[in-house]
């Protein structure tokens, strides 16, 4: 069937004057759910080619990804020749792709996927090789020629053009090959495109380009959220493609930012070598009840509707009344998150089934959902506003009396249990669900009767082995009885056991962090560089060379465990210029500071030309030192920072 492709004017709210969406929208029969697939971008930059491709499309299928929704393949940048041929038609690195681009598309075709393939709105790609501007109805012909479905369409060399103008020329050369073709605008939030995207394509990005950071899906999702109105089937609010696989956070923090994706109707594009799927990446990107919620056919982004400290609830309006519900926590430490059912959106009735997503459990709560949330975690939810017998809803959130645990020492840790649901819960026992070595008292706590609604804390006087030196994830767990049947519950709580503190005067370098994370740049790990800059040059600052010191891309978060042994930090930091300039030109500018136990200390935007700072912070009392730079307004470009010398005063 041949879809008929039209600019229609959509009625909604905004034009009866409720919302701030806007009026017109691209209908042009594709992406009416998120898109899904897989694009080689983020774990492969420029070293593409049809054999990449192509085994990436078998991967798809063989892992189940292309079972669980996934469809298209996606080329990104660097899969031109450098010059257009005698017609002015593009063509592609005969190295990379022999075969051309049209037997790239029947491949993937032949296994049931479909192709995309990335182009520029300019005179060049982010890459250097040749851009559409000027070409579009050529472009977009030879592009449906080839079988193409989905084109991503860049902004890098753009000076002096106009976003929407550009945009919209490609949108309407496409629309005139007759071929359904999703349209992806990597336009980095410049211009607000929110505003003008509907209208235009199928996706439009709301950012710069994502990194394998925890700080990196923070900042986009801070971004992303604001925008839920924009988003409507066929024309979606994009936070850039997934990092998750490609090995610079947790397996934990991972499926937050598949969940938070999902919650926010993003498209789901897998950015990991899918031919070589770890089973923690696998089990993330398949996981189907997630993915229903990115793929419902209401097509309303989920929100944050409720705040309290590092923790958020989230609420997605899904089709037939259900509610997903998502439960971060972005803060260092686990958490017992619990929101009221009536202000998510849901139909007020006395019971809920509520489908934990992760766990894939059913459980029947009241009028209150409460869960455990692990550090930098989420828990996230299907609710149904129906009553059908399954087991009670039972939250257990572990915490421990401050943020840092010292390993040898006693430690006291709490264990809340919430009773959601409506039952009285018989013969609780609850258990700390310590890792072998560690010492309890007591070992197991009977609490006996819980009623609906009702909460219980216990105690433990808690002993953890001297050797530990990283995280420790606990499992507590409850076993219950409910009418006559038995049920259980638990939730991971991970606490940091930080390496002892230091002693006598000591360069930082010296010393292993409790916590270290920055956004990779091209190449790199997502850990601080030790003496060396995060670009892997020597640290120099103002032309003046460190041997110490460390090197960190914003942005990057490092903590150190002091102990309250601790009487002075002393530092130089600035910004790295022999971190070279990006494709875009812009100087690199930070914000860079210190905090001792949460307090600012020191705090100083910077850029490149600035004087070095040269820093001396008590530390008297201190638990937890962390330096901190992060990103300003123009994203993390050239955003390299040293922190050069360090030096600590102990006892
Ligand atoms: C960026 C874009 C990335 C990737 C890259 C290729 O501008 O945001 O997603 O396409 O260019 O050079």
């Amino acid at each position: 069937m041949r879809i008929r492709w039209s600019v229609v004017l959509v009625v909604t709210a905004a034009a009866l004057g409720c919302s701030a969406a806007p009026a017109v929208a691209l209908n042009n029969g594709v992406a009416r759910t998120p898109p899904m697939g897989f694009n080689d971008w983020n774990a492969f930059g420029c070293n593409v080619n049809e054999q990449l491709i192509e085994r990436s499309a078998d991967a798809m299928v063989s892992s189940g990804m292309a079972a669980a929704g996934y469809r298209y393949v996606n080329i990104d940048d660097c899969w031109l020749s450098h010059t257009r041929n005698a017609a002015g038609d593009l063509v592609p690195d005969p190295h990379k792709f022999p075969h051309g681009i049209a037997a790239v598309a029947a491949y993937v075709h032949a296994r049931g996927l479909e192709l995309g393939i990335y182009e520029d709105a300019g005179d060049a790609t982010c890459g250097a090789y040749p851009g559409s501007y000027g070409h579009d109805l050529e472009d977009a012909r030879t592009f449906a020629s080839w079988g193409v479905d989905y084109v991503k369409l860049d902004w890098c060399n753009t000076q002096g053009l106009n976003p929407q103008g550009e945009y919209r020329r490609m949108r309407d050369a496409l629309l005139a090959t007759g071929r359904p073709i999703v349209y992806s605008l990597s336009i980095w939030g410049v211009a607000f495109p929110w505003l003008w995207g509907p209208q235009t394509a199928n996706l439009w990005r709301t950012t710069g380009d994502i990194k394998d950071s925890w700080q990196s899906v923070m900042q986009i999702t801070a971004l992303n959220a604001p925008l839920w109105r924009y988003a409507r089937p066929g024309a979606w609010n994009d936070p850039d493609m997934l990092e998750v696989g490609n090995g610079g956070m947790t397996d934990t923090e991972y499926r937050t930012h598949f969940s938070l994706w999902a919650e926010m109707a993003a498209p789901l594009i897998a950015g990991t070598d899918v031919r070589r799927l770890s089973a923690p990446a696998r089990t993330i990107l398949t996981n189907r009840d997630v993915i229903a919620v990115d793929q419902d056919a209401l097509g309303v982004q989920g929100h944050p509707v409720l705040r309290s400290g590092a923790t958020s609830v989230w609420a997605k309006r899904l089709a037939g009344g259900d509610v997903a519900v998502l439960m971060l926590n972005s803060g260092d430490t686990p958490a017992l998150v619990s929101a009221p059912l009536r202000k998510l959106g849901l139909r007020q009735t006395a019971h809920y089934v509520v489908r934990d997503l992760w766990t894939h459990r059913d459980t029947l709560s009241g009028p209150v959902l409460a869960a455990g949330v692990d550090r930098h975690g989420v828990a996230m939810f299907r609710v149904s506003p129906r009553s059908q017998a399954s087991a009670p809803t039972v939250a257990v959130a572990t915490s421990a009396a401050t943020p840092y645990v010292a390993a040898g020492g006693p430690t006291r840790l709490t264990t809340t249990v919430v009773n959601s649901s409506p039952s009285t819960l018989h013969g609780l026992v609850v258990r700390p669900g310590l890792p072998g070595g560690w010492r309890s008292v007591p070992r197991v706590a009977a609490v006996g009767r819980l009623a609906p609604g009702a909460s219980v804390t216990v105690t433990w006087d808690v002993q953890p082995p001297s050797a530990i030196g990283s995280w420790v994830t606990l499992h507590p767990a409850v076993s219950f009885s409910a009418g006559a049947r038995p049920g259980s519950a638990g939730a991971p709580a991970t606490l940091d056991v930080p390496p002892a503190p230091p002693h006598g005067s000591v360069d930082l370098t010296t010393i292993p962090w409790a916590y270290g994370s920055m956004t990779p740049t091209k190449g790199l790990s997502s850990r601080p560089r030790l003496n060396h800059s995060a670009n892997d040059t020597p640290l120099k600052l103002n032309g003046v060379r460190y041997a110490h010191g460390l090197g960190v891309n914003a942005w990057s978060v490092v903590d150190y465990y002091l102990g309250g042994r601790c009487s002075s930090f002393t530092t130089d930091v600035g910004l790295d210029a022999s971190v070279p300039m990006s494709k875009v030109l812009v100087q690199g500018t930070a914000q860079v500071s210190v905090l001792a136990d949460g307090r600012v200390l020191f705090s100083r935007f910077m850029d490149w030309s600035m004087p070095t700072a040269h820093i001396d912070l008590p530390m008297t009392g201190v638990n937890e030192l962390r330096l901190e730079v992060d990103a300003t307004r123009d994203w993390i470009w050239g955003d390299a920072a040293d922190w050069a010398g360090p030096r600590l005063q102990c006892q």
